[in-house]
């Protein structure tokens, strides 16, 4: 559920009229609801209170930092995957020992950074990679603790792009090499390899693939536990599906129910990595319709917003609903026209959605591109030399800028050709 709905015929979110909002801040904007982030933050909590693991947000789905610090301060840590990231989620003020690093492309320069912070856990990807924090570590003369990411070899059913726990794909290493790594660990004098991760992929609506995944991890630990090396940690990474047309995700609850008896088998400490399950939902882009164009096989919305601003249905053809800021009363047949909603860039592949219909759309409309809080604004980019959205919160009948429209300066930040 999320705090966007319509109040005769007007989008709210909260209590702040969405067209209020795209007039004081203009399109095309970012708009999240607080109330609804919370609400999915407290939903994983809540489900899995019985064993109290460590939340670490994955900042990659809205590395927004007021985002990230309304989270912290509710208590989650961060999980991160670059000196970018883990840069950022300092500034929130958040402490190291809270924060996981995964990712298989770490710099020495990146682990550093990490060490001298005092991470929690580097979630390590590769056997080299290993090497180098161990290598890292006895410069600083520090203990640094490790979680090995396995790659259980799993399919969950989701877009091949974000499908992660596969033998094909590049992260983790598979059973064999964890078990060498383990029985050896005494070679890494300046690591305490401690922990096992995984991350099998994202928008996985189904518990199955996870409770097979945690069976194999599990079975893993067991043969561990039998050579006496017993495991402190077990982060289970994110991936948790939201809805965003009619799938039927399984609740934070169910996916708990599944897990939570397997995951009692084991004395470690668990660890998730939720991002879209706790963001997704809680973020609209708004847009203005900038021209209507009726050609003999189409009827095209140009909005503006681009590809550049919300990447998902270009790049995975992803469905994202778009609904009418205002939506004009349904009377008779007339005036309901299916367009393709497009954005400004110079690529076919820039469109929001086909084939939609609406009813009195008109230049000047807004729209509400939903489901747009998780890898919306984090990806977006400045393509064809376009500023990047304002971002706003709404809190209850207040809202508040928490990122400022980029103007054209910023496109120059950078530039040495001046
Ligand atoms: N942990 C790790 C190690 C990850 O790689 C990811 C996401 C997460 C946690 C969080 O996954 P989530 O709970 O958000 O599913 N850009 C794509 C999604 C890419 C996900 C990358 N990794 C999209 O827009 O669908």
């Amino acid at each position: 559920m999320h705090e966007f709905r319509f109040v005769h015929n007007k989008l709210y979110c909260e209590s702040v009229s969405v067209k209020e909002l795209a007039l004081r801040y203009g399109t095309p904007l970012y708009i999240y609801s607080k109330k609804t982030l919370l609400d999915h933050y407290h939903k994983i909590e809540d489900a899995f209170k019985s064993i109290k693991p460590l939340i670490c947000y994955s900042m990659k789905a809205n590395s927004n930092l007021e985002i990230c610090r309304i989270l912290v301060k509710e208590g989650a840590g961060l999980d991160i995957v670059s000196g970018g990231e883990l840069y950022k989620a300092l500034k929130t003020g958040l402490s190291g020992s809270k924060i996981v690093y995964a990712g298989v492309g770490k710099t020495e320069d990146e682990i550093k950074f990490g060490i001298k912070n005092n991470i929690f856990l580097f979630n390590v990807e590769s056997l080299p990679e290993l090497m180098v924090i161990d290598r890292v570590a006895s410069a600083f003369k520090k203990r640094q603790s490790v979680a090995i990411r396995i790659n259980p070899d799993i399919k969950p059913k989701t877009h091949r792009y974000i499908v992660t726990g596969r033998h094909e794909n590049k992260f983790g290493v598979d059973f064999d090499t964890a078990r060498e790594i383990f029985l050896n660990r005494s070679r890494y004098q300046n690591l305490d390899i401690s922990g096992i991760h995984m991350h099998i992929g994202s928008q996985i609506v189904d518990a199955r693939p996870f409770v097979r995944a945690i069976n194999r991890m599990i079975q893993f630990v067991e043969m561990l536990g039998s050579k006496g090396i017993h495991i402190k940690w077990f982060d289970i990474g994110g991936g948790l599906g939201i809805i965003y047309s009619n799938e039927k995700p399984q609740t934070a609850k169910e996916y708990a129910s599944a897990i939570l008896p397997l995951l009692k088998r084991l004395k470690a400490k668990v660890i998730l990595e939720p991002g879209r399950f706790i963001v997704g939902n809680s973020g609209i882009l708004v847009t203005r319709v900038l021209y209507i164009k009726n050609t003999e096989r189409k009827n095209f919305a140009i909005i503006d917003a681009g590809m550049n601003d919300l990447i998902r249905p270009s790049l995975y053809d992803a469905y994202h609903e778009i609904l009418p800021v205002e939506s004009v009363p349904y009377t008779t047949k007339e005036g309901i026209s299916t367009y393709d909603v497009v954005g400004p860039i110079c690529e076919s592949g820039d469109f929001m959605g086909r084939d939609r219909k609406f009813i009195g759309l008109k230049e000047g409309s807004f729209l509400a591109i939903m489901g747009a809080g998780a890898y919306g604004f984090s990806m977006a980019s400045n393509y064809n030399l376009r500023p990047r959205p304002a971002e706003v919160l709404v809190y209850g009948k207040a809202h508040r800028l928490i990122r400022r429209r980029e103007g054209f300066s910023d496109l120059l930040r950078c530039e040495k050709g001046l």
